[in-house]
């Protein structure tokens, strides 16, 4: 198995006959999906488990990653529930990621805690993969999924929403869209190798922005309106 998708916030399967698997990994155990499309097997992982009950940031994000280096994954698309602070990305758009920056404050970032694992300065030059990226643009023109944009993501720690002052420092320091789980998965990806991607869908205008006060639109919403193209997009990518 070399392909993964994993899904975020409102995005909990990939195909309605698909079986499971759990991974026993030294960090903890992870439950996935597995889908056999024409001889293909896909593996599903949803971030936050099934059934959505673990909060952001208490998601075992090594656990996650390590699994998916032991059924031998390669390559993983993934979906990130964020806010957006850029006027030009509307709630329902979907925009792809390039960089981010990160806010988190309690998390373990790394496989490597020296000793055994050693020390291991990961490059970060371009955290999401290009090719993935390029391979994603082109599927989504066939399969008819607008891509609004591009977008750098803001990483907070979570659970609650930002303030109205941390969004404005975001927007300044060059943030496009929010969210609280791709750091550290990201960077976990990196340094196993992996070549990763992945689409933000945009739920909600963040805090304070667009003159709005509440930031939780209908998240739910705005997924279901782009989710199964989403999905389509991955499965064109990894069955060519
Ligand atoms: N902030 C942080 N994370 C999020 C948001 C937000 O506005 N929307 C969806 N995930």
């Amino acid at each position: 198995m070399k392909k993964a998708i994993i899904g975020g916030t409102g995005v909990y399967d990939l195909y309605p006959n698909c079986y499971s698997k759990t991974i026993n990994t030294k960090y903890g155990e992870v439950v996935v999906d597995i889908v056999n499309i024409n001889g293909e097997e896909i593996v599903f992982l949803a971030r936050h488990g099934k059934g959505h009950t673990v909060p952001p940031h208490l998601i075992n994000y090594r656990a996650n990653l390590k699994a998916l280096e032991m059924l031998g994954i390669k390559y993983i698309y993934a979906t990130a529930a964020v806010g957006s602070c850029n006027e030009n990305y509307q709630p329902g758009d979907v925009v792809i990621l390039t960089d981010f920056i990160d806010f988190t404050k309690n998390r373990t970032l790394t496989f490597y805690e020296g000793g055994e694992e050693g020390v291991v300065h990961t490059n970060m030059d371009n955290p999401y993969c290009p090719n993935l990226i390029n391979k994603f643009y082109e599927a989504s023109r066939e399969v008819g999924l607008k891509v609004k944009g591009e977008a750098i993501y803001i990483c907070t720690e979570g659970p609650r929403f930002e303030t109205k002052a941390e969004i404005k420092m975001y927007k300044k320091l060059g943030g496009d869209v929010v969210g609280m789980t791709n750091v550290p998965e990201v960077v976990l990806a990196k340094e196993l190798g992996m070549c990763y991607s992945a689409i933000g869908i945009i739920t909600n205008w963040c805090t304070g922005i667009n003159a709005t006060d509440i930031v939780l639109h209908d998240i739910q919403g705005s997924m279901n309106k782009n989710k199964e193209k989403i999905m389509e997009t991955f499965l064109k990518v990894f069955l060519e």
